[in-house]
């Protein structure tokens, strides 16, 4: 078992994850306000933009990502970190428009 430091941009949080652990179990774990909904891989609401590192995800991407997705977001319920992180919460990939889920402010801006 491995410890990786995770790294939330804008706004200063970091924790410690266990790559046995999902970023969702040890952000509300550790207090931190992340988004979730169905903590099944499917509704990408706790979706994160991966700025720095690597996400084994291979259950979200069978269910709700696109392999390029993958690449670049992660499912926070779903993603279990393979190196330290550095993440964007709040950040959703383009096929959350093709889900059938109401983006009125779920997606959040690029700036
Ligand atoms: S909470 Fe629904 S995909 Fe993660």
């Amino acid at each position: 078992m491995a410890d990786y430091t995770v790294e939330f941009v804008g706004t200063g949080e970091t924790i410690e994850v266990s790559d046995k652990q999902t970023l969702l179990q040890a952000c509300l774990e550790e207090g931190i306000a992340q988004e979730y909904s169905c903590r099944v891989g499917m509704c990408l609401a706790c979706s994160a933009k991966i700025l720095e590192g690597e996400v084994e995800q291979s259950v979200a991407e069978a269910r709700a990502l696109t392999s390029a997705e993958a690449e670049e977001y992660a499912l926070t319920c779903m993603a279990r970190p393979q190196s330290d992180l550095v993440l964007d919460r709040g950040k959703y990939p383009p096929s959350i428009e093709n889900a059938g889920v109401d983006a009125d402010g779920a997606v959040a801006d690029d700036d």
